[in-house]
């Protein structure tokens, strides 16, 4: 493993360095495990640490944090603790550990364990190899499934024939890794994978954690790759059995990333976009409400993720109609879309190939959008009118006039406030 690790950046190789030595100085193995590992083999930058320490994770993590002079974040219940370092810098620490399914898609019941022990309860070959930091078998490699072998095959294999029916979400995790890394998912593999969705088994895991792996494959670079994947073999029927990813799905898709590009390069300075929340909203695009709220429910999704797909699925059409017109006043614009999530905006702009309602959008993200009145219910109190329901309705009808351009600055919207308390 040494010629890979010196390729490393140096920051991360002062990290591994440093964990080498906590590892010695509190007596206790530590290793290089997971999508760490695996990466660092394959040549893909990862900036995500995953150490396993054969003793305390967390005794470990203490120590590596100090030194670090990083943020600690422990994990007790799990024997686990994330350090970060900055904005992009993370390290994973866990016990090695031994897990235990007492049935199909349940938890697992954990008891430390020995490193060959963690190696052996991971999801894929190319997951679960070691590097140890310290020792005599400094950086060598532990592999005991044959995971660098795979690794340079190009193959997605479980370790074993029960592997999805204790964790169904590693169906997803296959896809998402084999449409990733180009990989193929070996014959028999396959074969088990299919058998777990024909029987159901995505059905039985725990509503978050479903969430969290399909977020996950929704975040990947090419989220209709895996959600072709994924629909090919049967895989969204957990969701619901009306669902499909089609030829229009696909094309939507394509025009989200276009415009999810055009949205970061123009408005860098906004907030950042939960990008898998498009693409998510396309997806349930075919869908009746009904069904969508099955599917919000089943994933157990946040309330603000529910709040915009429902608004998504009530809106959107209304909302592009009006934007297909010529001429729409700026206030207008400003109504509709103002309340609206980036999210919702980026799914119209991509939904519709209507070049006045790109523009709109543009408009509106460039000019309207959070537009504030200079004139506050100070100045209001001070022209006369008691505090009252009458404050939003006359700083409502300001903001139409600045938005439409009519009043521009302090002083024209205090003339336009006395001509609306005259009239
Ligand atoms: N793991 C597992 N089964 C799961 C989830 C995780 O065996 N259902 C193991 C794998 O060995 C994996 C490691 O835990 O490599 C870390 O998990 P995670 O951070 O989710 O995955 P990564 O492999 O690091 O993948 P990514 O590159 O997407 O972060």
């Amino acid at each position: 493993m040494k010629r890979y690790l010196q390729k490393l950046p140096a920051e991360l190789k002062e990290i591994i360095n440093l964990a080498a030595q906590v590892s010695q100085d509190i007596g206790m193995p530590a290793y290089l495990v997971g999508g760490f590992l695996r990466d660092l083999i394959l040549g893909v930058q990862n900036f995500d640490i995953d150490i396993t320490v054969e003793g305390s994770g967390i005794v470990f993590a203490q120590a590596l944090a100090k030194r670090l002079k990083s943020d600690l974040r422990i994990h007790e219940r799990f024997g686990t603790a994330t350090l970060t370092l900055g904005n992009c810098l993370k390290v994973d620490v866990a016990t090695a550990r031994l897990e235990k399914y007492p049935s199909c898609a349940s938890l697992p019941v954990v008891s430390s364990g020995s490193l060959k022990e963690d190696l052996r309860r991971r999801d894929f070959t190319i997951n679960a190899m070691a590097a140890s930091l310290v020792g005599a078998d400094e950086h060598k490699l532990i592999d005991p499934f044959g995971g660098q072998n795979d690794l340079a095959s190009g193959r997605i294999r479980i370790l074993h024939d029960l592997s999805f029916r204790d964790d169904p979400t590693r169906i997803l995790r296959a896809i998402r890794f084999q449409q990733r890394f180009n990989f193929k998912i070996e014959p028999k593999t396959l074969k088990l994978l299919k058998q777990a969705i024909e029987e159901g088994l995505l059905k039985k895991v725990h509503s978050h954690r479903m969430r969290d792996e399909l977020i996950l494959m929704l975040k990947e670079i090419d989220p209709s790759k895996q959600m072709k994947r994924l629909n090919d073999l049967g895989g969204l029927s957990f969701l619901s059995d009306k669902l499909r990813f089609t030829k229009s799905t696909h094309d939507l898709f394509k025009l989200i990333d276009k415009e999810i590009r055009w949205f970061v390069k123009n408005f860098s300075s906004r907030r950042k976009l939960d990008s898998w929340l498009i693409y998510f909203m396309a997806l349930l695009k075919s869908l009746n409400l009904a069904q969508v709220k099955i599917i919000i429910l089943k994933l157990g999704l946040r309330k603000g993720e529910e709040k915009r797909i429902i608004n998504d699925h009530q809106n959107s059409h209304k909302i592009t109609l009006s934007l297909s017109k010529r001429g729409v006043r700026p206030a207008h614009i400003f109504t509709l879309l103002e309340l609206l999530s980036y999210e919702e905006i980026i799914l119209l702009r991509a939904s519709s190939q209507v070049k006045c309602l790109k523009k709109y959008i543009k408009d509106f993200l460039e000019i309207y959008n959070g537009m504030r009145l200079f004139v506050s219910g100070h100045d209001l109190h001070g022209l006369g009118i008691l505090p009252g329901p009458r404050y939003e309705k006359i700083f409502a009808q300001v903001l139409v006039a600045k938005l439409n351009a009519e009043v521009k600055t302090r002083s024209q919207e205090l003339a336009l406030i006395k001509k609306l308390i005259k009239s």
